[in-house]
């Protein structure tokens, strides 16, 4: 691309393009940076600038890296075929990737395709609410999201937001969303004990159900890793605890995997570390690696089976539509990207690459004291920098940002909890493609080393 052409695609952002997540005004004197080229786990900017991205895209997306050209060629090879119908009717690479996703996530039956991980979520929501009134007169409608989880970016979605700092001006919101506390073991609420914290935890949940009234209470949001709340790893004996809670009082459990699902924690999906079983998954950014835009919301047959036990009601079925969940270049990403995924092992190099980045922080934690806490599950890790050790006082948010700033300036893109949580965006996140090499993870934590240094000595 001529200096011409860059200088004509630049103006045109400025005149016309509203960012996402950014704050124009401190930016307006600098130029756009416009991503141009992709290629395994670095892009190139207009301006010819190299980088190694250890954030997938930004936002944790790009699992098998860019420059793929066999998804390529499958989505074409799809669309001259045909393009989209409604998903009233059937597709072939619907079908065929719906059975070969049911095969990896045993116990879970069906799948309802839509086109963003917010409305995936928001199916979910609209299901528990419809068994609600089904089964139980409207009464057992609320659905239960914990502190510092995301769901998305719609107005449902934020309604289960557990991030005060981005729901913040967007309200009021809707009702019969309901917050449980936080798991994360290094910010134990006052009074938690140290021993046993994540039982402890999970009983707060219980707590919470109790609270509102058990037969009030239908669905039970989580993620199995937190991602921009933080990185949060759920501590020991959480889970187990959690979904015995969700069989005793029968609330639905809701896993939320738009980032951990389809490689990123180095199980096919993050909740299969934990010996759950959902009643619901959901599902986007990695499923294509944002070759397509696609997102799932699974569920189980006995679920299915819910919406059709009686026939002689007109309105007894999930009267829901997604217009682009209608659109064929989705999955037959998705079925090339799985493909891809288990022909070169990805899920055991994520672990083998998860375990070097952790080795990796740990040492940047050894030398820097400014790192308070590392966390981290496969590819999908944190750092949490605090002041003091002593009594974890997150650091500055503006020196979060400015080691981000000096690891792109060393050419690797990092990224960090951005306007999330009040006082609380302090924790640094990588989550590099799953082909990542040890000579990838070297350079992002160096690059971090590095940065750690500049901004705090
Ligand atoms: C855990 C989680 N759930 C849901 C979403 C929303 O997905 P989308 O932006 O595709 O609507 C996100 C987005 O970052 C997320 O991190």
């Amino acid at each position: 691309m001529n200096s011409n052409d860059i200088s004509e695609i630049i103006e045109a952002d400025r005149a016309h393009l509203w960012h996402h997540l950014i704050q124009h005004k401190p930016f307006e004197s600098v130029d756009p940076r416009i991503i141009v080229e992709g290629k395994g786990m670095r892009v190139w900017d207009a301006k010819g600038t190299e980088l190694l991205d250890a954030v997938s895209g930004g936002v944790w997306t790009v699992n098998v890296g860019y420059g793929r050209e066999s998804i390529a060629k499958a989505v074409y090879d799809q669309l001259i075929k045909v393009n989209y119908f409604a998903n009233s009717a059937g597709s072939i690479p619907g079908s065929i990737f719906a059975k070969q996703l049911i095969e990896k996530m045993p116990g879970m039956s069906r799948v309802y395709y839509t086109n963003s991980g917010s409305e995936a979520n928001e199916k979910a929501f609209k299901m528990i609410r419809q068994i609600a009134h089904k089964r139980y007169g409207g009464k057992k409608h609320k659905i239960l999201y914990r502190d510092r989880d995301y769901h998305g970016a719609t107005i449902a979605a934020m309604s289960a937001g557990g991030q005060d700092e981005r729901n913040a001006q967007y309200g009021p919101f809707a009702p019969g969303f309901v917050r449980v506390p936080h798991c994360l073991e290094y910010r134990r609420q006052d009074g938690a004990p140290v021993e046993n914290y994540g039982e402890w935890a999970a009983n707060e949940i219980e707590k919470v159900i109790l609270a509102e009234g058990p037969d009030t209470v239908g669905g039970l949001c989580l993620e199995p890793v937190t991602a921009g709340g933080g990185v949060i790893t759920p501590p020991e004996g959480y889970w187990e605890r959690v979904q015995e809670i969700c069989k005793k009082y029968e609330v639905l459990l809701h896993i939320d995997e738009v980032v951990c699902g389809v490689g990123r924690t180095g199980t096919w999906f993050g909740y299969q570390h934990y010996g759950i079983k959902p009643d619901f998954v959901t599902m986007a950014k990695g499923v294509a690696s944002g070759y397509a835009a696609i997102a799932c919301c699974v569920t189980t047959e006995a679920v299915f089976e819910m919406f059709k036990d009686d026939t002689s009601d007109p309105m007894n079925y999930f009267r829901d539509i997604s217009t682009f969940g209608g659109c064929t270049a989705g999955p037959a990403a998705a079925i090339e990207n799985m493909r891809i995924i288990e022909d070169e092992g990805l899920l055991a190099n994520t672990v083998k690459m998860g375990e070097r980045t952790m080795k990796n922080l740990h040492a940047l934690m050894d030398k820097h004291r400014v790192v308070g806490d590392v966390r981290g599950k496969g590819l999908f890790c944190g750092a949490e920098l605090v002041a003091d050790r002593q009594t974890k006082e997150p650091v500055d948010e503006k020196k979060v940002q400015a080691v981000v700033a000096e690891c792109a300036a060393q050419g690797v893109l990092i990224g960090a909890t951005n306007r999330s949580l009040p006082g609380l965006n302090n924790t640094l996140c990588l989550s590099p493609a799953l082909i990542a090499t040890a000579d990838d993870i070297d350079q992002i934590t160096a690059a971090m080393d590095k940065a750690l240094t500049k901004v705090f000595s």
